[in-house]
């Protein structure tokens, strides 16, 4: 199976998929040089998401994951008509998070393109009664994880700017809407002084991977040795640095222009 995202902020994903489908051979490709998708046109993401697809489907996957809410938002409709295998995104967590948070008051942080999406709207207009959300583009950050510098002042200064506002609020719960924040997660923290729940839907994708392959009767056996395989069209040294903190096991990384 494959997974794709604009960067390395997907390998999120990844660690859960590994441990929830452990069987499974990945091939994951990261295309840290066109990061970020986020502020790109609708367009531009597209293509380039469709560029990622085709060589996913190259090495032969079954399936794929779009670890990116950006991609999710503005393409996998068009993908799930145009591809034949089966598609799993991810999308802000608003209906866990409305579950969670006691004032009712949520914060979701995710990227420009993701929240402005038509997608998002829908989402919001389902889940967002009875609830006070307050949306914030993350501007920068997805940067800041790219260069490796997501432990920075800049990374606590624009968290700062972003969350503290919210909780002033009342905001108790936080969608992270861009799976490259888990990697800010220790910041988050920091920054929030731990008052705030915050939702990660890297878990629920992992389980619904798990789901589709069963229905599709896709799903490796017991048997099957898995293989790991990763492709950046960025900074080879910087990808190899995230996936070893996802990865225990031997893995080959391939730098790749597509
Ligand atoms: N990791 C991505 C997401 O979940 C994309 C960030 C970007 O490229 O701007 O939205």
């Amino acid at each position: 199976m494959g997974i794709f995202d604009s960067g390395v902020g997907g390998l999120c994903v990844f660690r859960e998929i590994k441990k929830r489908l452990p069987h499974e051979s990945i091939q994951y490709f990261a295309d840290s040089h066109n990061c970020p998708y986020g502020s790109k046109t609708k367009e531009d993401a597209l293509s380039l998401s469709r560029k990622n697809i085709e060589f996913l489907l190259e090495q032969d996957c079954k399936l794929i994951v779009i670890a990116c809410n950006t991609v999710t938002a503005v393409a996998i409709d068009s993908f799930r008509s145009e591809y034949k295998i089966p598609f799993v995104g991810m999308e802000p967590a608003l209906k866990p998070a409305a579950l969670q948070s006691k004032t009712k008051r949520i914060g979701i942080l995710a990227t420009e393109n993701t929240l402005n999406s038509r997608r998002f709207k829908q989402t919001f207009k389902k889940y967002a009664t009875g609830l006070e959300v307050f949306v914030q583009p993350g501007y920068g950050l997805v940067e800041l994880v790219e260069q490796r510098t997501q432990n920075s002042d800049r990374a606590r200064c624009l968290l700062s700017q972003y969350l503290l506002p919210m909780m002033d609020k009342g905001v108790d719960t936080l969608v992270l809407g861009c799976t490259h924040y888990p990697f800010l997660m220790e910041m988050i923290k920091q920054v929030t002084k731990n008052r705030i729940t915050i939702i990660d839907p890297a878990d629920a994708v992992a389980n619904q991977t798990k789901r589709l392959l069963t229905q599709f009767d896709l799903a490796s056996n017991e048997n099957h040795h898995p293989l790991f395989h990763f492709y950046t069209s960025g900074d080879k040294k910087i990808a190899q640095t995230f996936i070893d903190h996802a990865i225990k096991t031997p893995y080959i990384l391939e730098q790749v222009n597509i």
